[in-house]
């Protein structure tokens, strides 16, 4: 049964960017294509999706979008192979030329219907196409409903590492339905839990609080309970981006757990699932805390158990070598050409950035998290 919509504005500064809402809600595909035929964004509709969610949800969704369109309303759909191999510019090269066979231009506007890859990569085509047409995005996957849809980074990959070709361009509209988390696989969830919880950590010590009082209904991945730590996750991710558009301070307390969670993610060749890694990352980042900036045993403690009770693993499995995690970290810094910033913490709900970490804490830490 369709729920009611709760709609969240994104409001950005005007030079930069054009405001927007966020509206999320239960089993909401019927209302997305009336919502976006109110406002008008454009006289025609093109689809990026991927091989998985266009068997789900792609004709179901193209019908809706039609309906909503009324009988002269165009709507297309686009699909490419899943997986994030797939998220390169030669990929976005075959949607491009897809775009313009179809005749589309400037007057149509792009919807990205997946999870975090289909979002990145349709975001970064309309920020290019014709020098720029609209997109709105429609999120499937947890970690996109509660993070990489909201925001405007676009990107794809590079040989040379992820996100290296990108843009920040926002979205005309975000639109998620929680009902596309019934077909998620548990992998697929723990990605988005592991940020859900990033955001208590980081932002928010009583949502912290009713993540630890839901973890039964985290796990039956009970509807109602569900709605309301996704609706929080969003205003939470849209008041950072809110103040900080193009990740220039306050955005980078987003990146709590990830700059040991991706050196552990890409040391494993990306075998170990990102919400897996980023979980051991906040561990980590919550040790390191601990040790040099007297933050709170009791709520270390606290962490590793959400972590552990929610089903991610808090640990840095045996075939990950430490000096590998320390040779990525490095291998990150001679890259960016800076220093290291990590994301620590003084008390849960307040982070702060530094690059005072010395390498032996990291190996002593990384080797305590080492299972
Ligand atoms: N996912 C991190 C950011 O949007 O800044």
């Amino acid at each position: 049964m369709s729920s009611q919509v709760k709609r969240i504005k994104v409001n950005l500064n005007k030079k930069l960017s054009s405001s927007y809402e966020i509206s999320i809600g239960h089993d909401i595909i019927g209302k997305i294509g009336t919502i976006i035929a109110e406002n008008r964004i454009a006289d025609r509709y093109v689809v990026v999706t991927d091989s998985n969610v266009s068997v789900l949800y792609g004709e179901l969704f193209l019908k809706e979008l039609r309906k909503a369109g009324g009988e002269k309303a165009k709507a297309e759909i686009i699909e490419f192979p899943a997986g994030e191999a797939s998220k390169n510019i030669t990929t976005a090269l075959t949607i491009v030329g897809r775009l313009l066979n179809l005749g589309v231009d400037r007057k149509s506007a792009l919807l990205a219907l997946g999870g975090g890859v289909v979002g990145d990569m349709t975001g970064f085509i309309a920020s290019v196409f014709m020098r720029s047409i609209p997109y709105i995005q429609v999120p499937t996957s947890l970690l996109a409903q509660v993070d990489s849809s909201i925001g405007g980074k676009t990107a794809v990959d590079l040989p040379e590492g992820k996100n290296l070709l990108g843009t920040f361009y926002q979205p005309r509209g975000v639109f998620v339905d929680l009902k596309f988390l019934n077909t998620l696989p548990a992998s697929e969830f723990n990605n988005g839990m592991a940020e859900i919880i990033k955001y208590g950590i980081i932002d928010d010590p009583d949502f912290f609080c009713l993540l630890e009082e839901g973890v039964e209904a985290i796990k039956k991945r009970d509807e109602a309970f569900l709605e309301r730590i996704v609706t929080t996750s969003c205003r939470t991710k849209k008041k950072i981006v809110e103040i900080d558009e193009k990740d220039q301070g306050l955005r980078h307390i987003l990146n709590f757990g990830h700059t040991i969670g991706h050196a552990v993610e890409s040391g494993s060749e990306y075998k170990i699932p990102h919400g897996s890694a980023i979980s051991a990352g906040m561990i980590a980042a919550a040790r390191i805390s601990e040790r040099l900036y007297d933050f709170p045993s009791s709520d270390r403690a606290r962490i590793e158990r959400l972590i552990e009770a929610v089903g991610l693993p808090g640990y840095i499995p045996e075939f990950i070598r430490t000096e590998g995690v320390l040779a990525r970290l490095k291998w990150d810094k001679k890259k960016s050409g800076t220093m290291i910033n990590f994301v620590l913490l003084k008390k849960i709900g307040m982070p702060f950035v530094t690059a005072q970490v010395t390498e032996s804490t990291l190996r002593e830490v990384i080797e305590e998290l080492r299972k």
